[in-house]
């Protein structure tokens, strides 16, 4: 399956792609729909190349498992459950069937609680003992703290509920800034963790409720729930008023369309939220219908598959021009790498091509003075993902977003053309010569020919960032199918979760660290005489 492509490769890696950028390659190697367009021109992709990748979604029945998963089918074989995240945003669309019953009902119940809910928030129809909520903080971790993080930073400008925390480390240093910023008799506690287990998240927990219990009378009053273990909440305290549930066959880290985006509805409020989903819904849509060639998700995953397979290329950066998209790339790491982090196929067989790639960034223009020295001279290709909004929110200093455009805009020319050595020694021509000017403008010289896709949108809007995340998940269920693995399991996090428990002990000083390996076992030691036990 693969070889085509390889031998495509073979015979195209070493021209110039920037010859081939004409108008009609910037109309050709685009997608869009409504107003978000992704362009791939500046790749090394070309027609040829292209209809291979996407003989690649032929040849893997992408569609008929697109089809199943938006259907319900249990397309998480590894455990035996459907992904169905997109039944959470499918607000106004057709009955979706689990197991012979529509789970539209309850997903739209579940919605119009919570909605209920984070008006009684807003509005100070729920208080706590000092008054009107000022404080809401998310306890959580993974899927149930980068989703609703990243929304409620993203969405900023939305905002007209109280101030939105995230604690997430089990590391103190991080429950404790949060909740030394807050007052616990104006603070609620949403506890998020889909299966009410993680232990982070319920030290975290215990913590916040002990923080609260100094000098608040009824803690549970104050804390929320958002689990599918509702044996769990209870157990814990919560009230089942405060606790918002849902199924097992939505993943964790596609999980802020439900329950798990609690804190970004009290943010933005419900209307706004419902604006987040119809964004999604609308890429899902596009994501179903659209032929594979003006299709988004489709081919920004085989853009992907291209770089990472086929080329090589073993990261990629994500690169918002946009601020406020600043964990967007920590998201996406989750959700990627998680996603698609698997040496094996969905049969147990040992993968014939690379698992996903490494996904890393930092907003522009601020990773340009950090990181963009290797992206741009560095001796490994590194393709870049650019987003970009025409306009931010700042009217009154668009002249300054129209700088951050220009930025976005040259770092994907500068990849493209980069600087041959003529043009390096005619920079410099005026201040050195003979064998210096040589050198120095080697030093100056930019190979170029390095790929980047750029994301295009109006403006950051809630329908947007449902749209954008939206986009990513599919990207990842495209890739996942090609690469036949199952993207919705992680075994690959269990080892070390079973490793800390044992450790713990050993640490606290109560076991002894016979049996570890002789680096463990010293690395203890040298921590405990350090004051860890
Ligand atoms: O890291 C493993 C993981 O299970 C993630 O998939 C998940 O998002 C995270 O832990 C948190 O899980 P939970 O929501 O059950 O606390």
């Amino acid at each position: 399956m693969w070889q085509a492509l390889k031998d495509h490769h073979a015979k195209v890696k070493d021209r110039r792609f920037e010859t081939m950028v004409d108008a009609d390659r910037a109309t050709g190697f685009v997608a869009q729909t409504g107003d978000m367009r992704l362009d791939y021109a500046k790749t090394n992709i070309d027609a040829d190349g292209r209809a291979l990748l996407i003989d690649l979604l032929e040849q893997t029945g992408v569609a008929a498992k697109r089809d199943a998963m938006f259907a319900g089918a249990a397309i998480n074989e590894t455990e035996g459950r459907a992904v169905l995240h997109t039944a959470l945003r499918n607000i106004d669309g057709d009955p979706v069937i689990v197991d012979g019953q529509d789970v539209m009902p309850e997903v739209r119940d579940t919605l119009d609680r919570m909605a209920g809910f984070a008006d009684d928030v807003r509005t100070g129809r729920f208080t706590g003992q000092g008054g009107q909520i000022t404080d809401v903080v998310n306890i959580g971790i993974g899927g149930s703290d980068l989703g609703p993080a990243m929304a409620v930073q993203s969405l900023a400008p939305y905002h007209d509920g109280p101030r939105c925390h995230f604690v997430s480390n089990v590391d103190p240093a991080d429950v404790a800034a949060v909740l030394r910023s807050c007052d616990p008799a104006t603070t609620l506690v949403i506890v998020a963790s889909k299966t009410f287990t993680t232990i982070e998240t319920m030290t975290n927990a215990r913590t916040a409720q002990a923080w609260m219990g100094q000098s608040v009378a009824d803690t549970g009053a104050q804390f929320a729930a958002l689990s599918t273990a509702a044996d769990k909440t209870a157990a814990f305290g919560i009230d089942p008023s405060r606790v918002f549930g849902f199924e097992d066959w939505v993943g964790g880290r596609y999980s802020m369309w439900g329950p798990i985006g609690l804190s970004l509805m009290i943010a933005i409020g419900p209307d706004a939220f419902r604006a987040f989903l119809h964004g999604a819904q609308s890429m899902d849509r596009h994501f179903q219908s659209a032929p594979w060639q003006e299709n988004l998700p489709a081919m920004l995953a085989l853009v992907g598959i291209w770089h990472n397979q086929v080329c090589g290329y073993a990261t990629r950066a994500v690169l918002p021009y946009d601020n406020l998209l600043a964990r967007l790339p920590a998201y996406l790491q989750q959700l990627e790498m998680e996603s698609n982090g698997k040496g094996v196929s969905m049969d147990g067989a040992d993968l014939d091509v690379h698992s996903g790639p490494v996904v890393w960034g930092e907003p522009g223009t601020n990773g340009q003075h950090a990181f963009y020295q290797l992206i741009h001279q560095g001796t490994r290709v590194i393709p870049c993902e650019f987003l970009v909004a025409a306009r931010g929110h700042e009217d009154d200093l668009h002249h300054q977003h129209q700088l951050l455009v220009a930025n976005c805009l040259a770092q994907s020319e500068a990849l493209m053309r980069g600087r041959d050595l003529d043009e390096a020694r005619s920079k410099v021509a005026d201040k050195f010569s003979g064998d210096e000017l040589e050198r120095q403008a080697r030093h100056r010289v930019f190979k170029g020919n390095r790929p980047s896709v750029t994301l295009a949108y109006p403006k950051m809007t809630p329908e947007v960032l449902g749209q954008i995340v939206s986009l990513y998940e599919h990207r990842v269920f495209v890739e996942g199918v090609v690469l036949g693995i199952n993207s919705y399991d992680q075994w690959g996090v269990e080892l070390g979760k079973e490793l800390a428990t044992a450790l713990q002990p050993v640490v606290e000083g109560k076991q002894s660290a016979a049996g570890k390996d002789g680096s463990t076992a010293a690395l203890v030691e040298f921590l405990q005489m350090h004051g860890v036990s």
